[in-house]
């Protein structure tokens, strides 16, 4: 923040009431410590609008909280790390989040946030976002969980991290307590990255449904940050501030219900942007501002939007927290969160209180990222990566820009290298390079240097370094590239056609590699990695070689043991009894074959899908949840489907997920057989409101739900409690959908579910609960303890072999039939391995090579970022259709995609791959690429 910029936070201070001044860091009664500068929630506090939900990355929102602001998880092994608020000194006032204490804790690996804590101990912690009416990436439909350092800034003169949220990506707190329902008043601001958004549905921050679903207009009241033009919008091309009301992004509200210009929206273009959505009955308003100064502009203040059925007026707000996303998990939406909080439920703050918030934001200081490294052609779209071959110079650059607030000297760069590797200032022997003049507040200093990597494969972390002398004495600061330095053997074309599909690696080298042992994964979105492709021992590339991977006529959907004489397979498309199939590297006869006369179908569209016979995830029950564990020891588990499983057939449960999935660690299946088929798991909604003493209750659905069941109602909110009822006998649903139809009070109600004991406590119509559904029923009890979200499979493909296995063999262990015609790999050039699975995702996935110590050698995310850890590419282009950096899918045109020319990779997924085009350039498998 420069001089000036100061200047205007303190002159905005002075327009509002002393009671609520925001107080800078003075020295603090004897101690000699600064005092921890106020927060936002010391602001709300102080007018009666307190926080009952406080989250931030980058400081605390009061001045007394000094409990953790987030967790990280690193992945090397997966232990977790609180990052709290750096304590007062007598030259710092402190309050700002431990960003060293990350960087300590992550180096060499990648760290995730797992939690952003509620600072105000009401418990409103934000998690990893569950699978709701949409999918996030992650496994079973979780979203993914952010990339902890893909956001840095500076805040109070110290480096801190934001959230950046790419596609797929979101957090979410869905059993919450005393946030706003029904129409309850609620105040919401929050701080975000004005420079980083799309038009994906949504990137928002605030109240909403509690069971990730798109439970009817008025259900939820957030703030929404970008260009999407579905609903309202502004002037310009935005992006535009507006709230999300469900089913409706909203700016204004006009006479006329289907005019959706706002003339008093503006196109925002400050790079930090404090915003705030206030809502009470019959009236909200929308402020925005520059985070980094001035006031606040008021964009809507007036009443509800205006329709004929009324659907929000009255408001049905529900309560729960979301940061990223829509109200029902829509997940196309991008933006960098830096910190917000909502009011207690029942509160409004005033139009002054906003403005004393925004003078505390732009006090906190906000400003870019100070240090930067990264590689010398993208210091201006940084991607995070740069990959060298062993022994080879590449071109780094570290960039400096002043955000101390003042003038500084002696500003001296330098990078830190892994063992053995060599950094030098530009075309000199120099280690660092000393500045030898003043930089000035916001001026930007470049300073490249050649690194060059040693033999040894490395991936880990190249360290940028600057000190200086500032008004308060030596500072210093670090910041971190990552680096592979692997053999120049590159994913070089793929096919995800169905079964015709390959993976051809290419050696851009000069040398012979030896790729002995190396393996492959392939992630398909929503689905947990089962199996590597291995190649065997012996193999080497030579260079401007191509190895290719071609898919098998089916493959091994579970491990099979020596002695099995039926194997379940992904498919039996092609296979004929009497065949004569290889199962690895045994041979058999194909006695009899199974197959379903319909192919199951999956649950619905972005629902986990892809592997044999369809796949089902074990159930994910909302608002409490999202995770339950089935123990070790169970003959029942509940699924989110049931359609495919017959009694009798053999299913595969999936376990060794952890929690969150990060989209590394193989997941294996234990083999059970069906013995009764009941209920799927089911997600409904109160049709009625329902009181105190009440021994009935009126329902959306009462699918999943048997006399006996207990179900949880409702959040903990004012006038609202949570209770736990026993279903007593089961009449009949309700006639309407609260996320379709406006609520009819004459409509059929049914006649509902009896319960056991009299309610306790208020709940409104159309707030959400759950059946877990009688599931499948199974034996033997299983062995390991399994939860939500892990993979359920029908094993509905098997061949009867004429003579059992001796030995065992492998899940995705390649199953080959050479009179199968027409599935599997079908190029004229030979494969060099046939792979058994996984079958390559159609639409979304990730494929990674790994040498044989399990270094990356190269990842290509295609169709969306999957694994946004593997990514390659800059992941902030905004605008309409922006979701970051992955390759093309070729999905349903029987082409391919690839690098072009062969090899060329300039560790950018989008810029590297190209698709080919239809009707000139086939798919060209083992051969040089062609466009
Ligand atoms: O209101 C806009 C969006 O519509 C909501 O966020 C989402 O739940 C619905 O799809």
């Amino acid at each position: 923040m420069n001089r000036k910029i100061f200047l205007t936070s303190l002159t905005a201070a002075v327009a509002i009431p002393a009671a609520i001044l925001t107080t800078a860091a003075f020295a603090d009664g004897g101690s000699g410590l600064r005092a921890r500068p106020e927060g936002p929630c010391d602001i709300y506090a102080a007018v009666c609008t307190p926080c009952v939900a406080a989250h931030s990355t980058t400081r605390a929102l009061s001045k007394d909280y000094n409990g953790p602001l987030y967790q990280v998880m690193r992945q090397s092994d997966k232990k977790t790390l609180d990052i709290g608020v750096v304590q007062p000194s007598a030259a710092d006032a402190g309050g700002y989040a431990d960003a060293d204490a990350q960087d300590e804790f992550c180096k060499d690996t990648y760290c995730w946030v797992t939690i952003i804590y509620d600072q105000t101990g009401n418990g409103n912690d934000l998690h990893q976002a569950p699978r709701g009416g949409f999918c996030g990436n992650s496994q079973g439909g979780f979203n993914n969980i952010p990339v902890a350092d893909w956001a840095p800034v500076t805040l109070m003169g110290h480096k801190v991290y934001g959230l950046f949220i790419n596609q797929g990506m979101g957090m979410r707190q869905n059993n919450t307590s005393g946030t706003a329902v029904d129409d309850l008043a609620e105040g919401q601001y929050w701080v975000f990255n004005g420079q980083h958004y799309n038009n994906g549905c949504c990137f928002d921050y605030g109240n909403a449904e509690i069971d990730s679903r798109d439970d009817g207009d008025g259900t939820m009241e957030t703030t929404y940050f970008g260009v999407s033009r579905g609903w309202y919008y502004g002037h310009g091309e935005g992006p535009w501030v507006m709230t999300d009301q469900e089913n409706n992004l909203v700016g204004c509200v006009n006479d006329d219900p289907n005019d959706k210009f706002c003339p008093t929206l503006k196109s925002q273009t400050a790079r930090f942007i404090t915003a705030m959505a206030d809502g009470e009955p019959h009236h909200w308003r929308t402020m925005s501002g520059d985070a980094q100064q001035g006031e606040l502009e008021v964009l809507y203040d007036g009443c509800r939007i205006k329709n004929p059925r009324s659907s929000y007026d009255p408001m049905r707000k529900q309560g729960a927290i979301l940061l990223g996303n829509g109200g029902d998990n829509s997940e196309a939406s991008a933006g960098t969160f830096y910190e917000g909080a909502m009011t207690k439920g029942g509160t409004f703050p005033t139009a002054e209180t906003n403005q004393a918030i925004q003078a505390n934001v732009v006090a906190a200081g906000y400003d870019v990222q100070r240090l930067a490294i990264s590689a010398s052609d993208k210091t201006g779209r940084p991607n995070g990566l740069q990959t060298f071959a062993p022994k080879t110079t590449g071109s780094t650059s570290v960039v400096f820009v002043n955000t101390t607030g003042a003038a500084i000297d002696d500003l001296e760069l330098s990078i830190v290298t892994p063992r053995r590797w060599k950094a030098f200032v530009a075309g000199t022997r120099e280690k660092s390079r000393k500045v030898g003049y003043t930089v000035e507040p916001g001026q930007r200093v470049v300073v490249a240097f050649d690194v060059t990597s040693p033999r040894k494969a490395f991936n880990g972390d190249l360290t940028a370094k600057a000190s200086w002398t500032g008004r308060n004495g030596k500072c210093s600061e670090t910041a971190i590239e990552k680096v592979r330095n692997v053999s120049p053997v590159k994913i070089n074309e793929f096919k995800v056609n169905g079964s015709d599909s390959f993976i051809e690696l290419y050696n851009a080298g000069s040398r012979k590699v030896n790729i002995s042992k190396w393996t492959i994964k392939s992630h398909s979105m929503h689905m947990p990695i089962v199996s590597a492709i291995n190649i065997p021992a012996g193999t080497k590339l030579g260079p401007g070689a191509y190895y290719l991977l071609g898919l098998s006529t089916s493959g091994l959907s579970v491990d099979a043991a020596a002695g099995d004489e039926v194997i379940y397979v992904r498919s039996v498309r092609g296979i004929s009894e009497g065949d004569e199939i290889q199962i690895g590297d045994e041979i058999r006869k194909v006695a009899a074959i199974t197959c379903p006369e319909e192919e199951p179908q999956n649950p619905g569209w972005g629902f986990p899908s892809g592997l044999p016979g369809g796949t089902t995830t074990i159930w994910q029950p909302l608002p409490e949840g999202p995770v339950i564990t089935i123990p070790a020891g169970s003959s029942n588990i509940p699924l989110q489907s049931v359609g495919g499983f017959k009694v009798g057939d053999r299913m595969a449960i999936g376990y060794g997920t952890t929690y969150p999935p990060t989209s590394n660690d193989l997941v294996r299946y234990e083999v059970v057989t069906i013995t009764e088929v009941g209920t799927a798991g089911n997600q409904s909604y109160l049709a009625a409101d329902a009181k105190p003493g009440d021994t009935n209750i009126k329902v959306q659905s009462v699918d999943g739900i048997s006399v006996g069941d207990k179900i949880r109602l409702d959040i903990d909110s004012q006038g609202h409690g949570i209770e736990t009822v026993t279903v007593k006998s089961i009449g009949t649903a309700s006639a309407f959908h609260p996320s379709w139809e406006l609520f009819d009070p004459d409509a059929d109600a049914g006649t509902g579910i009896d319960i056991e004991e009299p309610l306790k406590f208020f709940h409104s119509r159309n707030m959400p609960f759950n059946a877990h559904g009688s599931g499948i029923t199974f034996e033997p009890a299983t062995k390991f303890d399994h939860s939500s979200n892990e993979p359920v499979v029908a094993l509905v493909h098997a061949i009867r072999l004429d003579r059992p296995l001796s030995k065992s063999h492998p899940v995705d262990e390649a199953v080959y039939d050479s009179k199968a015609v027409g599935v599997g790999y079908e190029g004229d050039v030979t494969p060099d391995q046939l792979y058994g699975g996984p079958q390559l995702d159609t639409k979304h996935g990730n494929i990674t090579l790994r040498d044989g110590k399990g270094n990356i050698v190269d990842a290509v995310n295609y169709g969306l970022v999957v694994d946004p850890w593997l990514s390659e590419g800059y992941h902030a282009e905004s605008g309409d259709g922006m979701f970051g950096s992955y390759a093309p899918s070729p999905d349903d045109n029987h082409l391919s995609a690839g690098r072009y020319p062969d090899g060329a990779d300039s560790d950018d997924n989008k810029a590297d791959f190209r698709m080919q085009s239809a009707e000139t350039y086939l798919p060209t498998p083992g051969r040089p690429n062609r466009y």
